[in-house]
């Protein structure tokens, strides 16, 4: 089979999800619609609630839909989770995995006889993994005494002890560092790119995150999908207005002047390129002032009322819109604002995750579809 005939990695319709929460029931998920391709690296967008969670763990099979129904590479969630299991793997940031008195290498093996590796074949797969995910130094240490971001990289190399066609990743980089993030954003992406058809769900609250590695990103709010495409796509979506950024040597009566030109939307001060406070502190009277006009041709305008005013244009250049605007613009508010409050007592608990959900097992079809 080639990577054109390969089943979609997911195909959701009408998905569903309601917990029995009280003192009114809660729609997690309400109408889910997906196609994500084999070999796409997709991204769930969303604040906090919004469905994310539900939605994975629909999709592994842990939790089954309330209506609808949905396939990963072909198979339904709910009667063929068996086959699922053996496919796909899944890695949750703050995941606290395995025993604390294990090694790192004995917890990865302890998990590779989940996931049915034969003895030797286990040793080597776990070793390689250990490697590839740059734990050589705590190899023989305590899971216990792992620090956040080593035992990050000891889940996802967990995560990827099978093989998975598809990985799952519910923010993965939640509470690491700038450099750990990073590099394991690289591994994960490396992973994905080494094999044709290799396929990842992504979760994040990070806009730049799900900028820079999805090819494809939906952003949800309260159980729905409210736009999907290409972070290039869905930065057009706000490209009405044009943003410019300026810096001036000086302004008189501040951006305010600004406001009141024909075209201005809005100006306003912003944060200076390097860094420093506002203007007033020092002799430094530089100012950056965020620019919205409502087209390009507005922008002569205000430069033709700073050359009146004297002052120099130091810097001038057009702001791209970001994911954020498009999520303010989608959803009506910031990405941190809270939503709704659901009530939070759990009537149904969340299932745990095994180890063992995820395994045990090759797939039946690993040759026919790499
Ligand atoms: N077991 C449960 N019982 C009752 N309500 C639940 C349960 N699990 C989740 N919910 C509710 O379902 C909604 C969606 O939760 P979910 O965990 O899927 O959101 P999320 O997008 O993953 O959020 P976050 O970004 O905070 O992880 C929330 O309102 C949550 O309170
Ligand atoms: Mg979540």
């Amino acid at each position: 089979m080639t990577l054109a005939e390969l089943p979609a990695a997911i195909e959701a319709r009408g998905i569903r999800r309601i917990y029995a929460a009280r003192p009114t029931p809660v729609v997690a998920l309400d109408g889910i619609d997906l196609d994500v391709p084999a070999g796409e690296f997709f991204g769930l967008l969303g604040p906090n609630g919004a469905g994310k969670t539900t939605l994975i763990k629909i999709l592994t099979t842990l939790l089954g839909p309330s209506e609808g129904w949905a396939r990963v590479f072909g198979f339904d969630v709910v009667r063929q989770a068996k086959q699922i299991r053996r496919i796909m793997n899944m890695v949750a940031g703050g995941e606290q995995s395995g025993y604390g008195i294990l090694t790192v290498r004995e917890q990865l093996w302890m998990f590779s006889q989940f996931y049915g590796l034969p003895g030797r074949d286990g040793w080597r797969r776990v070793d390689e993994l250990i490697e590839l995910v740059g734990l050589e130094e705590q190899r023989n240490q305590r899971v216990s005494t792992l620090s956040t971001g080593q035992r990050q990289k000891l889940n996802v190399a967990r995560g990827l002890l099978n093989d998975p066609w598809i990985l799952f990743l519910d923010e993965p980089t939640l509470g690491l560092d700038v450099s750990a993030a990073r590099a394991l954003r690289a591994l994960v992406v490396e992973w994905q790119r080494a094999v044709p058809g290799r396929t990842i769900l992504l979760t994040t609250h990070y806009m730049a995150e799900a900028d820079e590695l999805c090819d494809r990103i939906a952003i949800v709010d309260r159980g729905r999908i409210l736009a999907i495409g290409s972070p290039a796509e869905l930065r057009r979506l706000v490209r009405r207005e044009s943003i410019f950024r300026l810096e001036v040597d000086h302004l008189d009566g501040g951006p305010a002047v600004l406001a009141g030109l024909p075209g201005v939307v809005t100006a306003t001060a912003a944060a200076r390129d390097d860094g420093t406070a506002m203007p007033g502190a020092d002799a430094d009277q530089r100012v950056a002032v965020n620019l919205v006009l409502a087209d390009d041709a507005a922008l002569a305008g205000v430069v033709g009322a700073l050359g009146q005013l004297g002052s120099r244009i130091l810097a001038l250049r057009k702001a791209e819109p970001t994911l954020e605007d498009v999520f303010v613009e989608l959803v009506g508010r910031g990405f941190d604002e809270e939503a709704v409050d659901h009530p939070p007592d759990e009537v149904e608990p969340a299932p745990a995750v095994p180890p063992s959900a995820h395994g045990p097992g090759a797939p039946e079809a690993r040759e026919v579809a790499r």
